[in-house]
């Protein structure tokens, strides 16, 4: 997918970083925090359709924004803007690790138990936050 996305009000795309399954995500700057970097998910408009999605989006929008943890990038918005479905969230420096995988994999290396280790249990913590967000 390869989105001509204009006129979004509140973030200013830059450029595309990736094309994730369910949308085209671009570097962003939110104007209402002082043009703060972020990233924006354009939801796929051949998802972004129907009422069992419209549904979905209500009812998890507001919770997703409400969700905080040190290990999961926030959502600062999800939801209509103007034609588009859009995601925004903190954004991401760094490596994947899926990127990390692929290169220890690349150098039949696996990565260290104790980072894996270490990564499992700092994602749960996150998880298990979010599963106590009302
Ligand atoms: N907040 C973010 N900051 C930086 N890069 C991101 C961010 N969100 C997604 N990406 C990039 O976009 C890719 C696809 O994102 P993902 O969330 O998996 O999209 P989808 O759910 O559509 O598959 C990620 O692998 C990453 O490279
Ligand atoms: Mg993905």
């Amino acid at each position: 997918m390869d989105l001509e996305v204009k006129g979004l009000a509140r973030f200013e795309l830059l450029e595309s970083i990736a094309n994730g399954a369910s949308g085209q995500i671009f570097e962003a700057r939110d104007r209402d925090a002082s043009s703060t970097p972020c990233a924006v998910k354009v939801i796929d408009p051949k998802l972004a359709t129907g009422a069992r999605f419209e549904t979905i989006l209500n009812a998890e929008a507001p919770q997703a924004v409400a969700f905080r943890h040190e290990n999961a990038a926030r959502t600062l918005f999800a939801g209509k803007s103007g034609d588009f479905t859009i995601i925004a969230t903190e954004l991401l420096r760094g490596h994947s690790l899926d990127e990390w995988i692929q290169r220890s994999a690349a150098m039949a290396r696996p990565l260290p138990w104790e980072l894996v280790t270490y990564i499992g249990l700092q994602v749960v913590r996150a998880v298990r936050q979010g599963h106590h967000t009302p």
